[in-house]
C-alpha cells in the first residue's frame, strides 16, 4: 500500500522537499497527550528531532515541554511559544553562553554529565546569583540493542555519569551552592522497538534510588529520556507508535513517589511518520549489472541511509507499473549517496515523483548543503 498523496498540488513546487501530513502529526500527538495524562507524566518533545518552525508549533499546541541539547534548540523553542518551565536542556558539552542562556530563562533543569560541568553551571549561576535547578544524567548501563551510533547508555558511551562514579558527583554536589539537584535523567538510546530494555531502566533506575535514600538524597523528577521506535517497514500500517504500551510498561515497572514528577523526551515517534521526502526522478540508468533511478534528492537531503545505513521505503507514486529492481541513488558525488540497493520499486520514468517515507524525523534537521546545494524547504498538507 502506498501512502495518500496530493501529487496535482506539487506541480508547481521545486523537489526536493519535506512533506508533512499534519493531521498525522495532530493525531499522533493526541494520542501521546492522552497515554501520557492516563499517568501524569510529562512529555517534552526531543526538538532535535525535527526544529521546523511550524512542526515545533504545533507540538507546543499540545502543552507539551522540550527537550533542547544546544542553546539554538532553547532559541527554537522559545520562539515557537515553549514555556522557559517546560525546558530541560541536556547534552555532554554545553558551552557557556548556552548555560547562560538556559539560566536567563530560567528554564526547568539542566541535565548534567560531569562534575567539571557542574563546576562551570555553579560558577555562571554565581554570576547571576541565581540557583541552577539540575538533573543528573546517570548512564545506566543497559544496551538497547539498537543501532552503535544511536545507542547511548551503555558505559563505553561518552553519554552521562557511570554509575560507579555517582557518589562522587553527590559529594561534590554538596560543596556547589549554586546548584540544586532536583532529578536524574535516563536515555538509553533511539529507535528501540523492544520494550524490555526499557523495562530493566525501571529497574535500574529504583536501584539508584536506594542507593540515593542511603544518603538522604530524594529526587522530584525522574525522566526517562526518549527512544521509542517506529515502523520504517510500514509507515502506513500503524503510523501512530503505540504510545499506550509504552508508558504502561513504565506505570507497571516503576511506582513514583508521592509528588514525583516522571518526564519523557520523544522525538522519532513523534514527528517521524508524519514526515516524508519528496523528489522526481531525474533519470533512469541501466547500468552493465544494475538498474539505477537517479533523483534529485541526495545524502545532503536525508542522510539517514548514508550515515546509519538506514532503510525508508521508498514509493514510486507515479507508476502503477510492474515493479522492477533498482539502486535509488541521489546526484551527489560520494558513493555512500544512495537511498537503498535493490529495491523493487514500479517501473521508473524520469519525471516520475518518488516519496521516502518515515523521514520526519531527523531529516529536515539533518540536512546539509554539500556540493553547494540548497536545503530542502518543507510543505504541510493543510497549507497546500
Ligand atoms: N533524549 C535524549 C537525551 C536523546 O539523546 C535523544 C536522542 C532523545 C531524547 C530523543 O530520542 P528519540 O525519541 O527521537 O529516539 N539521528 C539519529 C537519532 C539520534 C538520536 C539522538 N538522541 C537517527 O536519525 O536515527
Amino acid at each position: 500500500m502506498k501512502g495518500n498523496f496530493p501529487l496535482s498540488k506539487w506541480e508547481r513546487l521545486q523537489t526536493p522537499f519535506y512533506y508533512y501530513d499534519t493531521e498525522l502529526l495532530r493525531n499522533t500527538l493526541d494520542t501521546v497527550k492522552a497515554a501520557s495524562e492516563k499517568y501524569n507524566y510529562h512529555v517534552h518533545y526531543a526538538v532535535k528531532a525535527n526544529a521546523n518552525s511550524r512542526i515545533l508549533s504545533i507540538v507546543r499546541e499540545y502543552g507539551m515541554g522540550a527537550d533542547c541539547v544546544s542553546g539554538g534548540e532553547i532559541q527554537a523553542a522559545l520562539e515557537a511559544g515553549f514555556p522557559p518551565e517546560k525546558i530541560v536542556f541536556a547534552g555532554v558539552g554545553k558551552a557557556d553562553w548556552e548555560i547562560n542562556l538556559g539560566l536567563e530563562h530560567n528554564i526547568l533543569c539542566f541535565n548534567v554529565e560531569s562534575i567539571p560541568e557542574l563546576e562551570v553551571i555553579n560558577e555562571l549561576a554565581q554570576a547571576k546569583e541565581k540557583i541552577a535547578s539540575v538533573a543528573l544524567r546517570i548512564n545506566p548501563e543497559i544496551d538497547a540493542h539498537t543501532h552503535s551510533f544511536i545507542t547511548t547508555g551503555i558505559k563505553e558511551n561518552k553519554f552521562g555519569i557511570n554509575l560507579d562514579q555517582l557518589d562522587k558527583v553527590l559529594d561534590r554536589l554538596t560543596e556547589l551552592p549554586y546548584i540544586k539537584l532536583i532529578g536524574l535523567h535516563f536515555h538509553i538510546g533511539s529507535q528501540v522497538l523492544d520494550m524490555k530494555p526499557f523495562k530493566k531502566l525501571c529497574s535500574r533506575v529504583k536501584e539508584i534510588q536506594q542507593q540515593l535514600a542511603k544518603r538522604d538524597v530524594a529526587v522530584e523528577h525522574i525522566n526517562f529520556g526518549g527512544g521509542l521506535g517506529i515502523d520504517y517497514d510500514h509507515p502506513n500500517r500503524e503510523p501512530i507508535p503505540d504510545f499506550e504500551t509504552y508508558f504502561e510498561v513504565f506505570h507497571k515497572h516503576f511506582a513514583a513517589a508521592p509528588n514525583q514528577q516522571i518526564h519523557f523526551e520523544p522525538g522519532r515517534s513523534i514527528v517521524a511518520q508524519c514526515g516524508s521526502l519528496i523528489s522526481r526522478v531525474l533519470y533512469v540508468k541501466e547500468g552493465s549489472e544494475k538498474k539505477f533511478a537517479i533523483l534529485d534528492a541526495g545524502f545532503t537531503d536525508l542522510i539517514r541511509p548514508a550515515l546509519y545505513d538506514a532503510y525508508h521505503k521508498i514509493e514510486n507514486l507515479s507508476s502503477d507499473e510492474k515493479k522492477e529492481t533498482y539502486d535509488v541513488v541521489g546526484p551527489i558525488c560520494e558513493s555512500s549517496d544512495c537511498f537503498v540497493k535493490d529495491m523493487e520499486l514500479n517501473k521508473a520514468h524520469r519525471g516520475d515523483w518518488i516519496a521516502i517515507r518515515s523521514a520526519g524525523a531527523y531529516g529536515e534537521i539533518m540536512a546539509s548543503q554539500y556540493n553547494c546545494r540548497s536545503l530542502p524547504k518543507a510543505y504541510f498538507s493543510d497549507l497546500l
